[in-house]
């Protein structure tokens, strides 16, 4: 069976990813824009957390993509990084490579794969952590879900990303569409609102960034500054010469001997490095001390190239033109990522500089590798870089907008051998102190614990006090029972009360929901007018909505799934004027229900209805109940198809449900591999199921009806298991 851990036992963390390109080995950063520092950062935490003895596994969970135009070592399920880390890979969405933008519609899909997924596993996560909101956005539903604290680290933030685009002159609207704005800061929103604690790496991002959120709570933010790999980030020392960053690099120069002024990073507009060139090529004297390197990306055809990231490049290739700096500007077209430590290592040994003049720098990795590296730095002021420096003192700030502010930096730290020496020193002591992923992770670690410490005392205070703790317990169980509420649990209070006995002394192992026509509010209310306690399985409107628990937890996949082809207002208006049905009150329509009241003599016969929805191209599902009802639902939903739904987003068989109703609108859930018990008090229409296999007809009414027919299947019931249920036992 699946367990939860105590606090201080050793951790599993379950780490979400999801853009990007993500594999142990040969990282293909600056592939893209969604394959940058992220990807780093996760990788290098995980591999960490692993090496700590505190943390018993990390699972990185992320997109699992099948694409000829990438390799299909991103299309395996399972990568092991270590003996105690692996990177996941589950399908979702189209199977091609997608940007960030482009995966906000199926990230739902994603969250059923990953409770699918963790089913499988033999213990549930103490922690998920998530990095950028699209992995947020399925982190913060598993987590409510399931009852797991949320850790999550934005990485960017969509509200600073559309003020900086909004301020460079683009239009709002054009903006929110190109880049999905409001779907990222909804659910930015939304975690913040959730998540037991969020990691910046600097204090910058959280107060300046995160303030812009309404649910900015300073308390809620840890700063841990990144490690850095200092094994691959050293001083040239006595190696080798770097040769193939020598020949990638001089093949540009005509005096290869002079110091570099090195600069990594994406051709993205916001790295500045425009300003970066006007700086060199504006500067003779700077020209005289030093050569330009600029490691951009990697290109093939620039014609054939991303439009933000070819107009980057394409201006450093007029500039380097207009200002004749052929000689002294080297702009390599290939580079892998083995290069990139060797070349700080070249830089330093020609005593240059590493500069990041980017118009706001979230952290700079770059700088602290080139810091490792013994590379001393002049970096923008916008950002987390005024942390480094202060913490290093290895370097000096710009103002990234003033050009000569950018080149007289640069010459004076060049020009001054004493200062050079002393912040290269610096930079290597510095990042061994302030940067280490060990040290990370021992205070992430800390962190962590005392969380989970709080959150144990919390649950414990609840259970003293009879209150429901959150934890779902459909991850733990092996059966779930759902009833119909009108006339089936509802209608005998006596054996209602044994009834709910029942299932209190099973829910451990046994889930128990309500399938129902009424809204979500009503059934609240009926049921706590009945002494029913909230189930933690709430299919209501006719299996148009589904809920979890207590906090009554919307699952929105289900909503996503049955949005199919759904025209409310197409099919309101066709059925506005058919004889004899009239619309229920309002409070019985939802978004993805429309009900009606079916006056039966006159009334035009459903067929006729479907027919004209059908020749109006309208696609919806009839059902018609009690013979005074008609509900019009999505052709996806419906109780039934809400309870396959749930079989497979939960990874139970569908033998492991046993369903109880009374009429019509049951009849579907009824039917098919569950195990069904029809009340003795049953309307006519229900009565053709007779002699179909696993629905049982009970004798007794309501509730005692029920229990007749868990009693006849043996139902959850310890000595007579007859369900074939051996994988989920361990
Ligand atoms: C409940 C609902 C109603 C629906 C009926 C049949 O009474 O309130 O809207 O039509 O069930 O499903
Ligand atoms: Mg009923």
């Amino acid at each position: 069976m699946l367990k939860n851990k105590i606090a201080d036992t050793p951790l599993y963390i379950m780490m979400l990813s999801i853009h990007g390109l993500i594999r142990g080995h040969e990282m293909e950063l600056g592939r893209d824009a969604d394959t940058g520092g992220q990807i780093t950062y996760v990788t290098e935490l995980i591999r960490a957390l692993g090496r700590n003895p505190g943390v018993d596994n990390v699972d990185l969970v992320t997109r699992l993509i099948e694409d000829p135009k990438i390799s299909s070592d991103y299309a395996q399920p399972e990568e092991q990084l270590s003996n105690n880390t692996r990177i996941i890979r589950l399908p979702f969405g189209p199977r091609r490579y997608l940007h960030k933008e482009v995966l906000w519609n199926y990230l739902d899909l994603m969250v059923d794969k990953c409770l699918l997924w963790m089913r499988q596993q033999p213990r549930l996560p103490d922690f998920i952590h998530t990095h950028y909101a699209d992995a947020g956005y399925v982190g913060l539903q598993l987590s409510k879900l399931l009852g797991i604290p949320l850790a999550h680290t934005g990485h960017s933030l969509g509200r600073c990303k559309k003020a900086r685009l909004i301020a460079s002159g683009r239009k709002e609207r054009v903006l929110d569409k190109q880049f999905n704005f409001p779907r990222r800061i909804e659910s930015e929103e939304a975690i913040l609102a959730h998540a037991s604690i969020v990691i910046t790496s600097t204090k910058q991002e959280a107060m300046d960034q995160y303030g812009l959120y309404e649910n900015f709570r300073p308390r809620l933010f840890m700063v841990i500054p990144p490690g850095t790999d200092t094994s691959r980030f050293s001083p040239p020392g006595k190696r080798n010469p770097p040769v193939n960053a020598i020949s990638m690099v001089d093949r540009f120069l005509h005096e290869p001997e002079k110091p570099i002024i090195l600069t990594i990073c994406r051709p993205d507009s916001r790295k500045n490095l425009h300003r970066l060139i006007c700086a060199y090529g504006e500067d003779t004297e700077l020209q005289e001390a030093a050569n330009l390197v600029i490691i951009a990306g990697n290109r093939e055809d620039l014609r054939e190239m991303d439009e933000a990231e070819q107009t980057v490049l394409t201006d450093l290739l007029f500039s380097i033109d207009r200002y004749d700096l052929y000689g002294k500007v080297a702009l390599p077209k290939h580079h892998s990522c083995e290069d990139i430590p060797d070349l700080y290592r070249l830089a330093a040994q020609r005593h240059g500089i590493f500069i990041n003049p980017a118009l706001t720098e979230p952290f700079g990795l770059t700088l602290i590798e080139a810091a490792a590296s013994g590379l001393p730095v002049i970096a923008t002021e916008e950002g987390g870089p005024t942390d480094i420096i202060a913490n290093c003192h290895n370097g000096i700030l710009v103002n990234p907008l003033d050009t000569n502010s950018i080149s007289n930096a640069l010459k004076s730290a060049l020009n001054n051998p004493r200062q050079w020496k002393k912040w290269s020193k610096n930079g290597i002591t510095g990042v061994r102190q302030h940067y280490s992923w060990d040290a990370h992770v021992s205070s992430y670690l800390k962190q962590l614990h005392r969380l989970l410490r709080r959150e144990r005392k919390q649950i414990r205070r609840d259970i003293a006090l009879f209150q429901h703790h959150g934890k779902s317990p459909l991850p733990f169980s092996h059966h779930v029972m759902i009833s119909d509420i009108d006339n089936t649990l509802l209608g005998d209070r006596e054996s209602l009360s044994q009834l709910v006995e029942w299932i209190r002394i099973r829910s451990q192992t046994m889930a128990f929901g309500i399938a129902t026509g009424r809204s979500l509010e009503s059934t609240v209310r009926t049921l706590k007018e009945w002494k029913v306690p909230i189930p933690d399985l709430l299919i209501t409107s006719v299996g148009s909505e589904i809920h979890y628990g207590k906090t009554l937890q919307p699952d929105l996949g289900w909503k996503f799934h049955i949005r199919y082809k759904w025209r409310r207002c197409a099919i309101l208006e066709a059925l506005k004027d058919i004889p004899g049905i009239s619309l229920q009150p309002d409070d019985n329509q939802r978004e993805f229900k429309l009900s009606y009241y079916v006056d039966q003599p006159v009334a035009t016969s459903i067929d006729d209805i479907a027919q004209l929805l059908k020749k109006l191209n309208l696609h919806a599902k009839l059902i018609h109940s009690h013979g005074e009802f008609l509900d019009v639902l999505p052709v996806r939903a419906s109780k039934g198809l809400a309870i396959r739904y749930l079989a497979y987003k939960w990874g139970l068989p569908l033998k492991s449900f046993l369903v109880a109703g009374d009429s019509g609108n049951d009849t579907e859930m009824l039917l098919g591999d569950t195990l069904g018990v029809v009340v003795g008090n049953y309307s006519p229409e229900l009565h053709h199921l007779k002699g179909q296999t696993q629905i049982y007809f009970a004798q007794k009414h309501f509730a005692a009806g029920i229990l007749e027919g868990l009693a006849y299947y043996g139902f959850a019931d310890k000595n007579r298991n007859n369900l074939s249920l051996e994988h989920f036992n361990d």
